[in-house]
């Protein structure tokens, strides 16, 4: 596929290709004859194969072209459709699967949102879970939740220039309107934390027109945004380089370094909030992350309250 994508357009043999790739002309045509099943139109012709566009599809090698990590992605399991990358991940964490193998999927037929909520994961977007086993203790999860949103948002404006902001704890939004959520799924025993499954969902190439109403009027997509389509196999990669690079922070000195770059990032810093905990509804004006992630509001009365968990609204 990408010696097709280095002559787009021109012919290239089926020797030729067999010759750089050292496999048989037969494998090169049955490759050929897969990449047309997914929807990759490549002209078959006397004088050799030829692509006739650039397809939008999740590729290991596109992927692999723009990785530099270390860890992150140097498995990458891609699958056409799942129910949720999440509990897939899940299963191969659970079988012994090593830190920083990646699952992902054009699309998600159950994918999971956070309190129980649903996902939908059309084809376009870009759905993936990554497998963590940091040596902390369980509690100390949400901090590393707390990572990625930032490590999207700061993606996003780099790759695309746009104005993408975190809503604490890790949503993304675009102009006030969510086009990425996170769902962080811990198992432990005893105070040992056994693996982290970090599941990503950034509405990408997929347009929110078709979601239900209630969804759509909060949510946004890249390609809505920027008015053409986004290299989802960049994309994904250089979200990899980024969160290898917080996580090892992260580790290594603490939240307390990455902090200044999640405020900066930060839109819901100096908003007045609603947040709703499992035990309580807190409003007031949120002024503070402090070094474990949890948000300080300030309510009307004065007060300072603490959260570390809780549904996020912006309220002005
Ligand atoms: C949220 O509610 O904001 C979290 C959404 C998380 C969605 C992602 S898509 C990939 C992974 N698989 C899932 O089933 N959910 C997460």
């Amino acid at each position: 596929m990408r010696l097709l994508m280095q002559h787009p357009g021109s012919y290239i043999s089926g020797e030729e290709l067999a010759t750089k790739l050292g496999v048989s002309r037969t494998a090169i045509w049955k490759h050929i004859r897969t990449l047309k099943a997914k929807g990759v139109e490549i002209e078959v012709a006397k004088q050799g194969y030829r692509l006739m566009n650039m397809p939008d599809l999740l590729m290991e090698s596109e992927i692999r072209r723009y990785l530099k990590t270390r860890r992150f992605g140097r498995k990458l399991y891609i699958h056409e459709s799942v129910a949720s990358t999440n509990d897939l991940a899940k299963e191969l964490a659970r079988s012994g699967e090593e830190e920083g193998s990646v699952v992902i999927a054009e699309e998600q037929t159950h994918g999971r949102g956070r309190v129980g909520r649903i996902w939908l994961s059309p084809r376009g977007g870009l759905w993936f879970s990554l497998i963590l086993r940091p040596n902390i203790a369980p509690e100390e999860a949400p901090k590393i939740t707390l990572i990625f949103g930032a490590g999207v948002a700061k993606t996003l404006r780099r790759l695309y220039h746009i104005d993408a902001s975190i809503k604490w704890p890790n949503d993304v939004l675009i102009q006030e309107k969510k086009v990425c959520g996170i769902l962080t799924e811990v198992e432990a025993e005893l105070d040992v934390l056994n693996f982290l499954v970090v599941g990503v969902g950034i509405n990408a190439n997929n347009t929110t027109r078709d979601f239900p109403e209630e969804i759509r009027t909060g949510a946004t997509s890249l390609i809505e945004v920027l008015g053409r389509k986004v290299d989802r196999n960049q994309l994904l990669a250089e979200l990899l380089n980024e969160f290898e690079r917080s996580y090892g922070i992260l580790l290594k000195s603490g939240l307390r370094s990455l902090l200044i770059d999640w405020e900066d990032l930060c839109s819901t810093l100096g908003k007045r909030v609603r947040i709703l905990t499992p035990r309580e509804t807190i409003e007031g004006e949120a002024v503070k992350i402090d070094e474990e992630g949890a948000l300080i509001i300030k309510t009307d009365s004065g007060e300072r309250k603490r959260v570390i968990y809780g549904e996020c609204i912006h309220l002005r």
